[in-house]
C-alpha cells in the first residue's frame, strides 16, 4: 500500500474520482458486530489514512488492539469518537473515500439500541445499508429493527454483511443459514437487491480483496459491490421541488427566494407555483454566489427571482406548475418514535416538514409494527424505538409528496414544543382529504355578538391540581357568585364529564391527553357561545393544558393552579381514592403511579391550605374584573 500519498492527492482523487457518482452508505448493527472495524478497513484501504495516522494507530493496536499482530481499525474511530465527543454533539459523522470508479459517502452511526435515532438520520441520505451480522451470533432483533427502518427511510438496496466468519471456521453453512434466516424476513419488504457477503472486516477478507478462506463465495467483495452498484438518480424524472428558507430582499429592487432544491430541476423560464397558494409565476433567473445558473437540480442552493412578484414566505414550496404536490392538513405516515416518553395520540407537537413547522396532533395510532416479525399489532401508544402506522392532523395544511416517490417532500419530525427535543421521525404515506374538503362556515352571529347581549366577555377559567386540591369546591362558588351577578356561565367537572361524553376514557396518560382535549374542544364551543366556562379537571400535563389555551383567543384562557401539597390532598381524601391508591387497588393514580406538572405560570395561584375556598372564588371573580370580563 501507498502511505506516501499527500493529504492533497487524495483530496484530488477524492473531488475527481471519474465513473459512477457518490455512492451514500451507512452501516448498521450492533454495538460489537464490526462496524468500525470495517469503515476503519475501507478508509485504511483507499488510502484515506495518511502516514502519521497509520504509526498512532499500529502503536495503538500493539497496546490496547484486540487484533493480534494486524492493526486494529475500530481503534482508529475510537479515536475519532473521542474527537467527536469534546466537540459539539454530532449525531452521525459522515466520513469520504473514493476508489478510481466512484466516490462515497458513509455515515457512521452509533451502534447503540438508544441511538435508533442516528441510524434512521443516517438512513435518511442513503443509497445503501449494509447490515452487519456477526457470524457466531446469527440475525438479531437490532438487525430486524435497522432493516426496517432503512426500508422506512426509502433505502432500495441491503448488503448483508456477515462478518467475523474467521470465528466459525469461515463454514458456507453457517453463512447460507443466517442468509436464509435474513431473507425470511427481509424479503417482504420489497428492497431492489439484498446482497449477502460473507467477510472478516478485520482482516480485510471480502472488504476489499477476495478471501482464501472462503473461495467457495462466487459474489463480490464489498467494494467491488458498492463500486458497481446502480443506484439511478432520479434528477430528470422527478417533480421541481424547493422549500423556502428565506426570502432574500436586499434592496428594493431585488427579491428572490432562497432554499435547497429537493427535488427534480429547474431553468430560466420554467412555469412553477407555490404548492399551498397554487399562486403562479415563471422563473426568471437562479441566483448563486457563484453567478448565475442554466439550471438548478436536487442538491444545489440557490435563489430563485420570478418574473412578477407573488406572496411566498418561509415555508412555502416552489413547485414544478405541471406536477404539484399535494396539500393537507390530514395524512397517514410511519412513524419512529425516538425518547423514553411514549408517544401520546392527541398531544399537540410540533411538526417540522421541509422549511414549514406547525403544531400536529397523532389522531390515532392504526397500529404498530412489532419489528421481530414485522407483524401488526394493535396500540395506543408507541414506545421508545416504536414504529407504528399513524393519522395525523396538522394546525395548518402542509404541501407534501409520499416519501416514496419524494424522500425530501414526505418526511417529517415531531419536536416536543417544551423540551425542543426531537422525539419521532416520519414518513408520509398518502393525504388523508384535501383541507379544501371542509370550510369553516362563516355565521351571522359570532362569539362577539353573542357576548355583548350577555353584558360579558367569555373566557375558560381552568381549574387544575391535584385530585382533591379543591378545584370544583371553589369553581362551583366562582360560578354561584358569577350566576348570583347575573353572568351567563357554564362548568365542565372531571368526574360529570367522564359519565357521559368521556366514559370512555380511563386514567393512562393516552386516556387522560383524550380527556382534556374533548374538554378543551368542548371548552371552546361554549366559549364561542360568549359564556364564562369553568372546567375543573387534574389536567396533569402542561402539554394539554396549553393546548386548551391556544384554542382560545389570547386572554380567554385563565389558568388558575388550585395549589394543594399531596399531603393535604391525602389528609382530606374526600372521595376516599388516595386510601384506595396506597392499598395498591386505584392504578394511575395522579401524584402516586401517575405525574403531575406543576403550571409554570398561572393567572392564578390559590394556596387553600392558607384561604377558605370562599376567598379563594373571591380571588378569582377579582381577577376576572381586573381583566374587564365582568362588563
Ligand atoms: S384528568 O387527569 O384526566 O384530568 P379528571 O379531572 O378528568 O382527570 O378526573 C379526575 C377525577 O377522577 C378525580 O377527581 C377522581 O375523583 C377520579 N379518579 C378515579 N381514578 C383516578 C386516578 N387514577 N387518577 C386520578 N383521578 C382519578
Amino acid at each position: 500500500m501507498d502511505t506516501q500519498e499527500t493529504r492533497d492527492d487524495v483530496l484530488d482523487r477524492l473531488t475527481h474520482a471519474g465513473g459512477r457518482g457518490v455512492l451514500r452508505f451507512l452501516t448498521c448493527g450492533s454495538v460489537d458486530d464490526g462496524k468500525s472495524t470495517l469503515i476503519g478497513r475501507l478508509l485504511y484501504d483507499s488510502k484515506l489514512l495518511f502516514e502519521d495516522q497509520i504509526h498512532v494507530l499500529e502503536k495503538d493496536s500493539r497496546k490496547h488492539g484486540t487484533a493480534g499482530d494486524e492493526m486494529d481499525f475500530a481503534l482508529l474511530l475510537d479515536g475519532l469518537e473521542a474527537e467527536r465527543e469534546q466537540g459539539i454533539t454530532i449525531d452521525v459523522a459522515y466520513r469520504f473515500f473514493s476508489t478510481e470508479k466512484r466516490k462515497f459517502v458513509v455515515a457512521d452511526t452509533p451502534g447503540h439500541e438508544q441511538y435508533t435515532r442516528n441510524m434512521a438520520t443516517g438512513a435518511s441520505t442513503a443509497d445503501v445499508a449494509v447490515m452487519m451480522i456477526d457470524a457466531r451470533k446469527g440475525v438479531l432483533v437490532q438487525t430486524l429493527r435497522h432493516t426496517y427502518i432503512a426500508r422506512m427511510m426509502g433505502i432500495r438496496h441491503i448488503v448483508l454483511a456477515v462478518n467475523k466468519m474467521d470465528l466459525v471456521e469461515h463454514s458456507r453453512g453457517r453463512f447460507h443459514e443466517i442468509v436464509a434466516e435474513y431473507l425470511k424476513s427481509a424479503e417482504s419488504l420489497g428492497f431492489e437487491t439484498i446482497t449477502p457477503i460473507p467477510m472478516s472486516a478485520r482482516f480485510g477478507d471480502n472488504v476489499t480483496k477476495r478471501s482464501e478462506a472462503m473461495e467457495w463465495h462466487d459474489g463480490p467483495t464489498l467494494l467491488e459491490h458498492l463500486e458497481d452498484l446502480d443506484i439511478d438518480s432520479d434528477v430528470e424524472t422527478q417533480p421541481f421541488r424547493m422549500p423556502v428558507q428565506w426570502v432574500n430582499r436586499p434592496n428594493l429592487n431585488f427579491r428572490g427566494y432562497s432554499g435547497t432544491v429537493v427535488s427534480g430541476m429547474i431553468r430560466p423560464g420554467d412555469p412553477i407555483v407555490v404548492a399551498t397558494s397554487g399562486v403562479a409565476a415563471n422563473i426568471e433567473r437562479i441566483v448563486t454566489v457563484d453567478g448565475d445558473l442554466d439550471v438548478a437540480k436536487a442538491g444545489d442552493a440557490v435563489t430563485l427571482v420570478l418574473n412578477h412578484e407573488i406572496d411566498i414566505s418561509r415555508g412555502d414550496v416552489i413547485s414544478a406548475a405541471d406536477a404539484r404536490p399535494e396539500v393537507t392538513d390530514q395524512f397517514a405516515a410511519e412513524v419512529l418514535w425516538m425518547v423514553e416518553e411514549d408517544l401520546l395520540p392527541g398531544r399537540s407537537y410540533l411538526l417540522k416538514i421541509g422549511t414549514a413547522s406547525t403544531p400536529a396532533t397523532v389522531t390515532a395510532l392504526k397500529h404498530r409494527v412489532d419489528v421481530n416479525t414485522y407483524e401488526k399489532q394493535p396500540s395506543r401508544t408507541l414506545e421508545m424505538n416504536g414504529i407504528g402506522f399513524c393519522n395525523l392532523s396538522t394546525a395548518r395544511p402542509i404541501a407534501f409528496d409520499p416519501y416514496h416517490e419524494v424522500r425530501d417532500m414526505g418526511s417529517f419530525i415531531l419536536v416536543d414544543r417544551f423540551t425542543n427535543q426531537t422525539v419521532g421521525a416520519g414518513m408520509i404515506e398518502f393525504g388523508l382529504r384535501r383541507a379544501s374538503n371542509i370550510h369553516t362556515h362563516a355565521m351571522d352571529v359570532a362569539k362577539a355578538d353573542r357576548a355583548k347581549i350577555k353584558g360579558q366577555k367569555p373566557a375558560v377559567l381552568w381549574f387544575t391540581g391535584l385530585s382533591g386540591a379543591g378545584k370544583s369546591t371553589v369553581a362551583n362558588i366562582v360560578e354561584r357568585k358569577l350566576a348570583a351577578a347575573g353572568h351567563h356561565t357554564y362548568s365542565l367537572d372531571g368526574d360529570n364529564v367522564r359519565h357521559g361524553l368521556n366514559r370512555d376514557l380511563g386514567f393512562t396518560d393516552e386516556d387522560r391527553v383524550e380527556n382534556i382535549r374533548r374538554i378543551g374542544e368542548v371548552g371552546k364551543l361554549f366559549v364561542e357561545a360568549g359564556l364564562l366556562v369553568t372546567c375543573s379537571f387534574i389536567s396533569p400535563f402542561r402539554s394539554e393544558r396549553r393546548m386548551v389555551r391556544e384554542l382560545v383567543d389570547e386572554g380567554e384562557f385563565i389558568e388558575v393552579f388550585v395549589d394543594t401539597p399531596l399531603e393535604v390532598c391525602m389528609q382530606r381524601d374526600p372521595k376516599g381514592l388516595y386510601k384506595k391508591a396506597q392499598a395498591g387497588e386505584i392504578k394511575n393514580f395522579t401524584g402516586f403511579d401517575s405525574p403531575y406538572e406543576a403550571p409554570e405560570n398561572p393567572e392564578i395561584r390559590i394556596d387553600t391550605t392558607s384561604i377558605s375556598a370562599e376567598e379563594a372564588a373571591d380571588q378569582v371573580i377579582a381577577h376576572l374584573q381586573q381583566q374587564g370580563l365582568l362588563g
